[in-house]
């Protein structure tokens, strides 16, 4: 039997921000890799949403920090710096009573080898409760510490939409619960929607999206019904247009040339029983493919390789359909990536759009004629998204573009456009790029 002491949440969620904020680490891998050191489902429950929110706000708490301590923190504190921005974040964004809130942030400082720092933990957030009001003031003055959004990705958003700017930061801030995606090869939605309410589970149809079903509550998804059956999926209805959009048919030879973790080739395969290949670059992404299409008892030709290199895995039988969910910046998936704001850099908009070039050229040959390649990013920035596509139609002479209209989003260049909290979507763009001649 063990004899170690139970893990104490917040000391949990404080190393794990300290990995994602400080350490460059993405969210999801780190929660994989602590989220098990708790045992109740609660705890882990809680630390997850206590990193989720940690990493939205910590471009807003963070910028606290130096207006409460006395001295900056050595960089050898990273947990007890992410444990401080923590505290903020349960006093502010997710309502902690104030008294509960301090005195288990001051404890978790204890589990985190820092007892000696029990006092500055306690006199920081004992400062922020009574100077709040001005405090709040100093940080709404910032726009990074207002907004909770990088400069960069502020000057691009307000250049790239600037009447829809101030939505789309709002949308990027929010909490969301998950949307599902009913595997209607199994089961109705309405069916499903009942399964969930015999279950106590609260869920919301999507008004025109017919696999979409928004939670009104985050939950441990593999708890839901019908989860180890196959019944359901977590993805968001604006990626469940892709499926949508790319309407092939039975039969239909389809390449998914970007495809893990595999969300939208399953997804095309529920629809339809088309001969999927899906193409992945990552060997560990693949076998995240494998497993989804396996729970969803699913089957498409899984083949690693790198979509701009076809030579090396392309069988040369032409595709009437071809997905490409290409690479981008993931600005249009904030709100479920609070990461992305951390990590993202402007430096890093060039090779993404290089790369997106890349793909779209070396897939096009493997299209047929009169086949129709459908572009796709989580990208709100123009230049990934409107720009890019309307680029490749103008380099490309047998290249058109169809027409897209959505009940949600606008037309944008060649394209359709999503932005994040629009009819409940995360932000998406999609174009529908059809080879001029016949099949
Ligand atoms: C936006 S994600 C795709 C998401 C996926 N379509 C889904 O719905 O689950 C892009 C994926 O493309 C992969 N990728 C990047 N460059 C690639 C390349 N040259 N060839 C094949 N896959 C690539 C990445 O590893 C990543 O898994």
């Amino acid at each position: 039997m063990s004899t170690a002491a139970p893990a104490d949440t917040r000391a949990v969620a404080a190393r794990a921000l300290a990995e994602i904020a400080l350490g460059g680490r993405s969210l999801r891998e780190v929660l994989a890799q602590q989220l098990p050191q708790l045992s109740a489902p609660r705890e882990r429950a809680f630390a997850s949403a206590l990193v989720f929110a940690g990493a939205r706000g910590w471009l807003r708490w963070n910028a606290a920090l130096p207006l409460l301590l006395q001295k900056p923190l050595s960089r050898r504190l990273g947990a007890l710096h992410a444990l401080l921005v923590l505290g903020l974040t349960q006093l502010e964004d997710l309502g902690v009573p104030a008294h509960a809130a301090v005195a288990a942030t001051v404890e978790a400082a204890r589990a985190l080898g820092h007892g000696a720092q029990r006092g500055m933990v306690n006199a920081v957030l004992r400062r922020w409760l009574r100077e709040r009001t001005a405090l709040l003031t100093q940080l709404d003055a910032d726009s990074v510490s207002r907004t909770r959004l990088p400069t960069w990705l502020l000057q691009a958003l307000y250049a790239d939409w600037p009447a829809q700017a101030d939505a789309i930061i709002s949308a990027s801030n929010a909490e969301v619960p998950p949307t599902l995606r009913v595997n209607l090869a199994r089961v109705t939605r309405a069916d499903y929607v009942q399964r969930l309410a015999a279950a106590g589970i609260d869920a919301r149809p999507h008004a025109w999206i017919d696999s979409a079903v928004t939670l009104s509550a985050s939950l441990d998804v593999t708890r839901l019904p019908g989860w180890g059956e196959g019944l359901c999926a977590v993805q968001d209805g604006a990626a469940q247009l892709a499926a949508l959009l790319l309407d092939a048919p039975p039969g239909a030879r389809a390449l998914d040339a970007c495809a893990a973790p595999g969300g939208k080739a399953c997804h095309i395969l529920e629809r339809s029983a088309v001969q999927l290949t899906a193409l992945e670059l990552a060997p560990a992404r693949l076998a995240r493919v494998r497993d989804n299409l396996a729970r969803l008892h699913l089957h498409a030709d899984l083949r690693m390789g790198d979509a701009t290199q076809p030579a090396l895995w392309w069988d040369g039988v032409a595709c009437t359909h071809i997905l490409l969910d290409a690479p981008c910046s993931a600005t249009g998936v904030l709100r479920r990536q609070p990461d992305v704001r951390l990590h993202r850099r402007a430096s890093d908009l060039p090779a993404l759009l290089a790369q997106q070039r890349a793909l779209l050229d070396a897939l096009w040959p493997l299209l047929a004629p009169g086949g129709t390649l459908l572009y796709a990013t989580c990208s709100v920035l123009r230049s990934e998204n409107a720009a890019q596509a309307a680029a490749f139609v103008a380099a490309h002479a047998d290249a058109e573009a169809l027409p897209i209209a959505l009940p949600a989003g606008r037309a944008d260049g060649p394209g359709w456009q999503i932005l994040p909290g629009e009819d409940g979507l995360d932000g998406m763009f999609y174009a529908r790029l059809r080879k001029r001649g016949r099949c």
